[in-house]
């Protein structure tokens, strides 16, 4: 008697295995072109969007929480706006609704989410409305990147050209990085289905002809002539995320750090209070990362003093070790060298390495490529600034400390990998 319910049973299971086996055909993670800016060292993607497509340039910003782009004369047929006192408006974190006098277009609406975007060199803010349009994407398959292409929907804040300052030169906007809801990784990772993860590989290379790339939900990371996906291969620590201060009306998201526990030269330790490594109960010290240094178009990033001197001291000493002289400090640098005594090697200038060891004890070893500065053709300094005990990161780890090391920020795992440079294995982020 208990036969007959199986046979339907079996059937049954049989067909969530079918399908099952059908889904193993996963979504393909996605991969955007990145290109550097020489005058400016900002890093750019070129996004499709609209209908018909258009092809906007916009900045690569680690810590943006809204994507926002020039809408002036943006006349896509697909956008629309997110209403006000929606769900997904609440949920991207907009105050309210927009109200523009006419004549309507996309950066200008009722009732849609209004946004407050602070950007990066304006030092002023504006509202705008929150909208989406389709975004072409590519997804990566096996070693190259497909051409074959299909569309999601992309978030972002439409503004006037105004707010464009300051961006390089043929930027209409940034893609938010940041693991905020409202930003390009978590958008796409959702629709898609994807891990919550976001790679960047930033190019060295301002070639027009060549680029690194950004990944959104995984690998594999091919980078030529690597033969094997870098996924298995990377070093990995505790990836932490500091919130944004709510109150602070800004385009800044949610900050990426990670756990240093110590500081070495080579394979010296430097020696400081390690105590200033650890994020504070008021949310300052640890390290940070970010991809723009706003109002300044240096591209140097900040050490505590209390690291800044010390290591400053042990990188000098372990260079003159390898015959290196030193020359005078060039403002803002506080170590510079006669450039005629420094050996180029395979991972840029032949100089000590700053090793940051993390959680876990992997170590992130900093070559001469992404540590030092050319500041005359006879001169090159440790382009790292002396940022005083101050309430901000101890240690913010900037664009050119990230050129030609494949980084990964897995935001659903808490996890950060990274592959060292690239350059020591006869690859880079600067492919054709
Ligand atoms: C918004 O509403 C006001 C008042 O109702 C109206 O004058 C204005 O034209 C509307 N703006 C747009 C862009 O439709
Ligand atoms: C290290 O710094 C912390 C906070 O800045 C301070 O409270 C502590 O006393 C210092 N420790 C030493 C050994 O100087
Ligand atoms: C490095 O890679 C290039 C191609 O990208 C190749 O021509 C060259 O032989 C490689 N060199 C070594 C030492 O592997």
């Amino acid at each position: 008697m208990s036969s007959p319910p199986l046979v339907p049973l079996f059937l049954f299971f049989g067909f969530i295995l079918a399908s099952s086996a059908m889904a193993t055909d996963k979504p393909a993670p996605v991969v955007f072109p990145i290109k550097k800016d020489a005058s400016t060292n900002q890093y750019y993607t070129t996004l499709r969007v609209g209908t018909p497509p258009t092809s906007m340039n916009a900045v690569l910003d680690l810590v943006g929480r809204f994507t926002w782009l020039d809408c002036d004369g943006y006349g896509s047929s697909s956008y629309h706006p997110i209403p006000c006192e929606s769900y997904r408006c609440e949920a991207a974190g907009g105050g309210g609704c927009t109200f523009c006098f006419g004549p309507a277009r996309a950066s200008c609406t009722n009732d849609s989410c209004l946004i407050y975007v602070a950007t990066p060199f304006v030092e002023e803010m504006t509202s705008s409305g929150l909208g989406e349009d389709v975004l072409v994407l590519h997804s990566t398959k096996k070693i190259k990147h497909t051409s074959r292409s299909k569309f999601q929907q992309v978030t972002f804040c439409c503004v006037g050209s105004y707010w464009t300052t300051g961006l390089a030169n043929s930027a209409k906007g940034i893609v938010a990085l940041a693991s905020n809801p409202s930003s390009l990784p978590t958008g796409l990772s959702t629709q898609l289905n994807l891990p919550r993860v976001c790679a960047l590989c930033l190019p060295s290379s301002s070639s027009k002809s060549r680029c690194g790339d950004l990944y959104i939900g995984g690998g594999p990371y091919m980078q030529p002539p690597i033969k094997h996906d870098l996924t298995k291969s990377l070093l990995r620590t505790r990836l932490l995320i500091r919130p944004s201060s709510i109150a602070a009306v800004s385009n800044e998201g949610d900050e990426y750090f990670i756990d240093v526990t110590a500081i070495k030269i080579d394979s010296a330790p430097i020696t400081f209070n390690s105590s200033i490594l650890a994020i504070d109960k008021d949310g300052a010290g640890g390290t940070k990362f970010g991809t723009l240094t706003p109002y300044s178009r240096a591209p140097y990033r900040f050490l505590h003093s209390a690291i800044f001197n010390p290591l400053v001291e042990e990188f000098a000493k372990k260079a003159t070790d390898r015959k290196i002289k030193k020359a005078t400090p060039v403002s803002p640098f506080g170590a510079c060298f006669d450039a005629r005594t420094v050996r180029s090697g395979v991972a840029g200038p032949d100089v000590p390495a700053i090793v940051l060891v993390l959680r876990g004890d992997a170590q992130w070893r900093i070559e001469g490529a992404n540590s030092m500065v050319r500041v005359r053709k006879d001169v090159m300094c440790l382009g790292f600034l002396d940022g005083g005990s101050g309430v901000g990161a101890t240690i913010e780890i900037g664009g050119h400390q990230m050129e030609d090391n494949l980084l990964e920020f897995a935001v659903g795992s808490s996890t950060f990998g990274f592959s060292n440079s690239l350059l020591l294995r006869n690859s880079s982020c600067s492919h054709l």
